[in-house]
Parts: structure tokens; C-alpha cells; sequence
């Protein structure tokens, strides 16, 4: 069985103060949770998450990274600088990247590649907009998003990156997909994954984003192949964020 997996994209959204705050609070209502559990923050705030969180059961990452080594790059973050800071995960390919900054499946395959090559274990984001769904292009949508990965990293690395369905319309609307919707979506993404590597498949992680609470997380999770959450807004109030980790325990 797969194990559950419950992450807390911050976005731009933290002070030291409150993520010290929030990390505390997070850690001592832990007890025992089954779940893994990390948190992906603002990059300057890497060097307080390695600090606070260094030991304990949760790990962190980033929310986003270049895809190039180093060099002349104003303003971006490379691999080795999350590794600096004991980063295990980095999300790539966020909706709010890919409609904000314009990054393409390509380049998102690529940030995944080179996620890989570096060890960190890259969250690769998929999921289709309203008008998307609405015209019946979900599937097309997330299969070529996905294409794009898979052609970059390889049948032997599919379960190196954990895989999230963020439907963009469930996200920070508080309009969740059914279990029943989202289920759909993860399990044609896994048979692609099977037909790519079948072993492999069983292996990937594949977390739900979009309007994840407390009160709907167990449904969610209780699906065969969502194997936990990818958490925006309900990661910022420690009890919210550890409701949902209690869910997926
Ligand atoms: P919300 O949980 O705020 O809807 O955000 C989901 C998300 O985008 C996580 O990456």
C-alpha cells in the first residue's frame, strides 16, 4: 500500500514570526501521525524551515526552482540553493506559475528533470482550468501536461516525482472536487503511469490540491488512488493543516 503524503504549499504567504508560529504549533500536534508530512515555503524562509524543522518528522521544500544550474539568472533560485538548505521537495509546475509566469509543460518537464539529477523529489502539478472542464478537455489537458514529464524523465523515474491534480477552478474557491470527480482524473493518470511502467505506477504518489479542509479530507483520501493532499490555504492555521494530517493517518 502506498503511504499518504500531506504537504502545505504556503505560497507567498509568511513572517518569521508567523512561520515560527505555525511550524510550532505544527510539530507539537503531531503525536503520531501515519502520514508524511512536509511543508513547501517561500524560499527565504528555507533557511528558518531547515532550522525549526531539522530532526523532526516533517520535511520542506520550495515552490518553485530554475531549471538552470546556476549563472546570470536575476532573480531565480537554483537546485543546489534548496539543497543547501536540506530541502527534500520542490513543487514545479504550479498552476499559479504556469498562468502567471508562463511556464509551459516544457519547461516544467524540465525543472522536473533536473529536480531528479539534483535528489530533490520534485511535486509535479497537473490540472485543468473551468472552461477546460466544462468543454470536456480535462483529460487532454492533464495527459499532455503529464506527456510532457514523462517524456523528459524516463519509465524508470516515474516514481521519483510524486504527481498532484490540482483542478485550477477548486483552488483557494473553496469549491472542492467530489471524491468521486477527483478519483476519476488520479485514476486515468495512474493507468498512464502503468502503461509507461506498470510496477512503477503502483509506487507514485498522487496528492489532490484544490480546496482540501479538514472536513473534507478523509473523502478525498479514501479514494484507491489519491494518496494525499497538496494543502494551500488550510496549511497556514496549524490546527486546519493538522486536521487534514489526522485524516490522512
Ligand atoms: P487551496 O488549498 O488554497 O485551494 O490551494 C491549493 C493549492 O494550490 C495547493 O498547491
Amino acid at each position: 500500500m502506498r503511504p499518504k503524503l500531506v504537504v502545505g504549499n504556503w505560497k507567498m504567504n509568511g513572517s518569521r514570526v508567523a512561520n515560527a508560529t505555525l511550524l510550532t504549533g505544527i510539530l507539537e500536534g503531531l503525536d503520531n501521525a501515519k502520514a508524511a508530512v512536509a511543508v513547501c515555503v517561500p524560499a527565504p524562509y528555507l533557511f528558518q524551515a531547515e532550522e525549526i524543522l531539522k530532526g523532526s518528522p516533517v520535511a520542506w521544500g520550495a515552490q518553485d526552482v530554475s531549471c538552470h544550474p546556476v549563472g546570470a539568472y536575476t532573480g531565480e533560485v537554483c537546485m543546489t540553493m534548496l539543497q543547501d538548505f536540506g530541502s527534500r521537495y520542490v513543487i514545479v509546475g504550479h498552476s499559479e506559475r504556469r498562468a502567471y509566469h508562463g511556464e509551459t509543460n516544457e519547461l516544467v518537464a524540465k525543472k522536473t528533470g533536473a529536480a531528479l539529477a539534483a535528489g530533490l523529489t520534485p511535486i509535479v502539478c497537473v490540472g485543468e482550468t473551468l472552461v477546460q472542464r466544462e468543454a470536456g478537455q480535462t483529460m487532454a489537458v492533464v495527459n499532455a501536461q503529464l506527456d510532457a514529464v514523462l517524456e523528459a524523465i524516463g519509465a524508470q523515474a516515474i516514481d521519483k516525482i510524486v504527481l498532484a491534480y490540482e483542478p485550477v477552478w477548486a483552488i483557494g474557491t473553496g469549491k472542492t472536487a467530489t471524491p468521486a470527480m477527483a478519483q476519476e482524473v488520479h485514476a486515468a493518470l495512474r493507468e498512464k503511469l502503468r502503461a509507461c511502467n506498470a510496477e512503477a505506477a503502483e509506487n507514485t504518489l498522487v496528492l489532490y490540491g484544490g480546496s482540501m479542509k479538514p472536513d473534507n479530507a478523509a473523502d478525498l483520501m479514501a479514494q484507491p488512488d489519491i494518496d494525499g493532499g497538496l494543502i494551500g490555504g488550510a496549511a497556514l492555521k496549524a490546527e486546519d493543516f493538522l486536521g487534514i494530517i489526522r485524516a490522512a493517518s
